[in-house]
């Protein structure tokens, strides 16, 4: 019974002191872990009309290189239309003078364009200049 008592009271002791030097956590994102996500600021994409300027660089090998220019005035891409094909296409790129698409968005055999590519934004994203979350020191693969 003794022995209970003792344990019980250094239990509590523990709690006291463990609770009086209690900080709140600081979340990275600057909210309580509880609280839902603050909506992202919105931001302008860095790139321009297409044609005018360079593309950006890749940092490793089969990454799908980012889009370099704006793409606000394109309609989403959906299941019957896909405005980004009228310049990347095989039919419009030379015309458009646009970069051809990979040759890896195509069905090999029958050299046609391969459909499971349709959804282009699902790995090619445009750029906004934003400061990285945290630090970041990958330097990619490409030399
Ligand atoms: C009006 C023509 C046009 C349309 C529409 C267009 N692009 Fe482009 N795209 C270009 C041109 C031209 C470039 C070359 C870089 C530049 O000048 O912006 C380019 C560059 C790119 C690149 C970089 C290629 C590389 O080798 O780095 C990607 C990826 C890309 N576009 C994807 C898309 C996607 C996805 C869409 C649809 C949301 C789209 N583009 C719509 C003309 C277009
Ligand atoms: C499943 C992911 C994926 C989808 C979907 C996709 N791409 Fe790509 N794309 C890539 C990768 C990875 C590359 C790098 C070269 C390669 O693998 O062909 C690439 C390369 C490119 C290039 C540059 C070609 C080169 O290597 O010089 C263009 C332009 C491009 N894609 C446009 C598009 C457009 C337009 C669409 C939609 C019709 C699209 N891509 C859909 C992954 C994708």
């Amino acid at each position: 019974m003794k022995k209970t008592v003792t344990i019980l009271m250094a239990s509590l002791l523990t709690i006291i002191v463990g609770c009086a030097s209690y900080e709140p956590l600081v979340s990275m994102r600057g909210a309580d872990v509880a609280s839902p996500d603050k909506a992202p600021a919105v931001m302008a994409y860095a790139g321009k009309r297409p044609g005018t300027q360079p593309v950006v660089a890749r940092t490793f090998s089969t990454q799908p290189p980012v889009i370099p220019h704006a793409v606000d005035n394109f309609d989403e891409v959906t299941l019957t239309e896909n405005q980004c094909m009228d310049c990347h296409g095989p039919a419009n790129y030379v015309k458009k003078n646009s970069p051809k698409l990979g040759d890896s968005h195509f069905v090999a055999a029958t050299k046609t364009f391969d459909a499971s590519r349709h959804n282009c934004t699902q790995c090619h994203v445009p750029q906004v200049d934003a400061p990285p979350l945290v630090e970041n020191r990958f330097t990619g693969n490409i030399k």
